[in-house]
């Protein structure tokens, strides 16, 4: 089988936001804020909700992908700022869509959620019951933001991001997604963590307050320029190419000197390193998607591209595909 990207779609709040916008909030600076991330500006909802941010990037994907909703057998959606508790945020999606034929779950991985949902996805595919899969990754992540912390509410953004992805006969050609892996570390999670679900019941006193995100940015900077290069040296090696084929490398748009770095260590140029955090700032699991479908819609990838897609984030998580387009 070969499963591929046939594809994708991405929304993004109407509001824009920039860094002069916050410093008139709060103090900071657009010099700080761009030369620390490279962030200019971030699209903030207001109107939007995280339900149809999904569904609009979704309808766009299987629009792409020329598919009907009810041809979807699998909506997979990775977020960590979904509007409800129950139902689900692929539920509510899949409702939205008329898909009423797929299975629809969730999946917490914060930042490298979409490449968790991607790797299920593929894995539910390969497995031969099911032929068409719809992975979004969407957050709106302004509510869950303390907007008196000046060093985390600068960064973070609002959007979503899908991809539908079906099965296919192999090839000849290698084709699809040719390699994975995924990585955690839960002992290092308290670095970037947001404990929004206390106990609470009558048996318990507490605070019960709603508390924000809480990130060390240096200590996930640290994690970041390790771990990103070395999982994407491992998937490169996997899949049996070398580094100086792959095509673009689609990162998490967390912090441009993260990218830079990741790009030094592994000996590639910027130019194969497409970035949008400059007006999108950091959307978790919705990163990926969102840049993905823009080099995607902007005619940017070819047939037969190597692309490397990676996230990282709280967990501590991270995870990276190769894949041929
Ligand atoms: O998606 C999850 C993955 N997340 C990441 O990858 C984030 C990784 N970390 C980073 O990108 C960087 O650590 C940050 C951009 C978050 C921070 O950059 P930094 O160079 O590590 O700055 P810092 O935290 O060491 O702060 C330096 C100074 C401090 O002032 P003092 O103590 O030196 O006087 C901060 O208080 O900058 C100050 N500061 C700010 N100043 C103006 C922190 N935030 C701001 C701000 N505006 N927004």
């Amino acid at each position: 089988m070969d499963i591929k990207i046939k594809g994708t779609g991405s929304a993004v709040p109407k509001l824009r936001v920039t860094n002069d916008d916050l410093s008139r909030l709060m103090d900071t600076s657009d010099e700080w804020i761009r030369t620390r991330t490279g962030i200019e500006a971030r699209h903030l909802a207001v109107e939007e909700t995280t339900t149809g941010l999904a569904v609009e990037a979704a309808g766009q994907a299987l629009e792409n992908a020329g598919l009907k909703p009810e041809e979807l057998d699998i909506i997979i959606a990775a977020s960590v700022t979904a509007d409800k508790l129950l139902p689900n945020l692929s539920c509510e999606v899949q409702s939205a869509l008329g898909a009423s034929n797929a299975v629809a779950f969730d999946i917490n991985a914060a930042c490298s959620g979409f490449l968790f949902a991607l790797n299920t996805a593929r894995m539910y595919l390969a497995g031969g019951n099911y032929r068409n899969a719809l992975v979004i990754g969407a957050e709106t992540l302004s509510k869950i933001m303390d907007w008196t912390d000046r060093r985390t509410c600068v960064l973070f953004g609002d959007g979503a991001g899908a991809a539908v992805v079906t099965a296919e006969e192999s090839s000849a050609e290698k084709g699809g997604i040719i390699s994975m892996l995924q990585g955690s570390d839960g002992a290092r999670g308290m670095v970037l963590n947001c404990n929004n679900r206390p106990v609470n019941n009558p048996f318990v006193k507490n605070d019960a307050s709603l508390s924000y995100v809480f990130m060390n940015g240096q200590e996930v900077y640290k994690f970041a320029v390790k771990t990103v290069p070395e999982a994407i040296r491992e998937v490169v090696e996997q899949s049996g190419f070398s580094m100086d084929e792959i095509d673009w490398f689609i990162l998490h748009q967390a912090n441009l000197r993260i990218i830079e770095s990741v790009a030094k260590r592994l000996h590639q140029p910027m130019e194969k390193f497409p970035t949008n955090l400059q007006e999108c700032g950091n959307i978790s699991a919705a990163s990926v998607p969102i840049l993905l479908d823009s080099v995607n819609k902007r005619g940017m990838i070819k047939k037969g591209d190597k692309i490397v897609l990676a996230g990282f984030g709280a967990g501590l998580t991270w995870g990276a595909t190769v894949l041929v387009w």
